[in-house]
């Protein structure tokens, strides 16, 4: 557990949605986002993107919407299972999320996946999002 990095408690991941946290692939790719969940044995965590377009995230900021212990795609309504990452329902049916290793210990939970390394929570800021806050402002 020494070269894990810590993401966050267990008590901060919500029941009724995910909790957003950003990775940086080992090997050099962009920054990704992923998602902690609670599923019937603890926590699981999946990369933030969904398998029918996969550069559209299930959660957008603000938590992505559970549906009886699963994770729904709000863009074409694809059902996730939380515990498998399977698509039981929707446009790409039989595909999975992508796990990323985690760990839970003390009541924290860790990210020990070695393919990538934890940045921080919350969702990746890009330079559209500072334009978006900065227009609506106007002196
Ligand atoms: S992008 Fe998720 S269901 Fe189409």
């Amino acid at each position: 557990m020494s070269s894990a990095s810590r993401i966050t408690s267990v008590d901060e991941v919500p029941e009724e949605t995910t909790f957003l946290f950003r990775v940086q692939p080992v090997d050099g790719d962009e920054q990704k986002e992923a998602i902690l969940v609670r599923d019937d044995e603890g926590i699981i965590s999946w990369l933030n993107y969904c398998q029918h377009y996969t550069h559209i995230k299930l959660d957008k900021g603000s938590g992505a919407e559970l549906r009886n212990g699963e994770v729904v795609c709000t863009n074409h309504g694809a059902y996730f299972e939380v515990d498998s990452g399977r698509c039981s329902f929707g446009p790409c049916e039989g595909a999975f999320l992508n796990e990323i290793d985690i760990e839970v210990e003390d009541g924290e939970v860790y990210l020990v996946d070695v393919d990538y390394e934890f940045v921080g929570i919350g969702e990746i800021e890009t330079a559209d999002d500072d334009l978006g806050s900065k227009s609506n402002y106007k002196f």
